[in-house]
């Protein structure tokens, strides 16, 4: 990760994601697939990209008193709902990118129809390896609804980002939340809660935790946002400065450069005031909630 945070072990911080890429790599070759989709699932999944969502589902698992073991399945179940989104997002109908994580989108690399496919594959298969993978029935019901709701919110929030049609009497910045809150937000909230309720949370842990996820999960739009506009093509891995080519509604667009990093300072904030509520001794919650506000990609 080319990232680097004053006082913060990145890498010892992002340790579980070799496990979970691991674990993901060897789910995709024990299913029975055409050859072609196989691949472009794992260029899909496998290739680069922060993995927050699953880091983030570990990190709390263990914040809490679980194991590592305990959080893969919703680890790699929540990285392959983001990478569908990646996909689907990517597409010519929606942000017609041709760069993700520094290499051609998954349309481009092969074609639509693949992208789409692969994008649904994905989807439904993070709901096959829960039920598989997680022995306690009643605990995969439960993580399959935190992960079912949240996954359409996302579409939901996808939606409001690209043929908006709000309720009425918003403001913008209300317009604004709404977009982020679903399309990001959401996933990265059921990423922080799955790995609290497979780690064991008691009801004021999970309450601690999702107050947290909810400050990082606009957080995380926001600083994306942010870097759209600050950021070289080169550094992102992603094609730079497309929000205001879509013309996209962001916060940079909306409320000017600096009121989005003094957002961004007050969701820190936020997410660390619900840290407070959280009684244990680990930081690295609040070293992950740092890392993804001064993050440079
Ligand atoms: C990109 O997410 C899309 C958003 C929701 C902002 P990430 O910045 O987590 O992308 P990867 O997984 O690291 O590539
Ligand atoms: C993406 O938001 C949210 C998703 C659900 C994928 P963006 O469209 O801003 O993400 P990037 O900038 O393409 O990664
Ligand atoms: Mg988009
Ligand atoms: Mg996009
Ligand atoms: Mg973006």
């Amino acid at each position: 990760m080319s990232t680097t945070v004053p006082n913060i072990d990145i890498k010892q911080l992002t340790e579980p994601a070799s496990a979970i890429e691991a674990y993901m790599s060897a789910y995709l070759d024990e299913r029975a697939l055409p050859e072609n989709l196989r691949d472009a699932a794992k260029y899909a999944l496998l290739g680069g990209g922060k993995r927050m969502r699953p880091i983030l589902v570990a990190r709390c698992c263990q914040a809490v008193g679980g194991k590592l073991e305990q959080a893969l399945p919703p680890a790699a179940a929540i990285e392959l709902i983001h990478c569908f989104s990646l996909v689907h997002d990517d597409l010519p109908a929606m942000d017609d990118d041709d760069l993700r994580r520094g290499r051609p989108t998954l349309h481009i690399q092969t074609n639509e129809a693949m992208a789409i496919l692969t994008g649904d594959l994905l989807n439904t298969m993070a709901f096959e390896l829960i039920t598989e993978k997680v022995a306690d029935p009643k605990l995969a019901c439960q993580l399959v609804k935190e992960l079912s709701v949240a996954t359409n919110d996302m579409i939901a929030g996808q939606v409001y980002d690209t043929l908006p049609c709000f309720p009425e009497g918003l403001s913008d910045l209300e317009e604004l939340q709404l977009i982020h809150h679903n399309k990001t937000g959401a996933l990265l909230r059921c990423a922080c809660r799955m790995g609290a309720i497979v780690g064991g949370a008691d009801e004021e842990q999970l309450a601690a935790i999702t107050d947290y996820a909810a400050a990082i999960g606009l957080m995380f739009q926001v600083v994306d946002d942010l870097l759209d506009v600050t950021q070289t093509t080169e550094q992102l891995g992603k094609t730079a400065g497309k929000d205001l080519v879509q013309g996209k509604l962001t916060y940079p667009s909306l409320i000017g450069i600096d009121a989005t990093r003094q957002q961004i300072v007050e969701l820190q904030k936020q997410a660390h005031d619900a840290l407070d509520k959280l009684d244990v001794p680990d930081s690295s919650l609040r070293d992950l909630c740092d890392f993804m506000a001064t993050r440079s990609n």
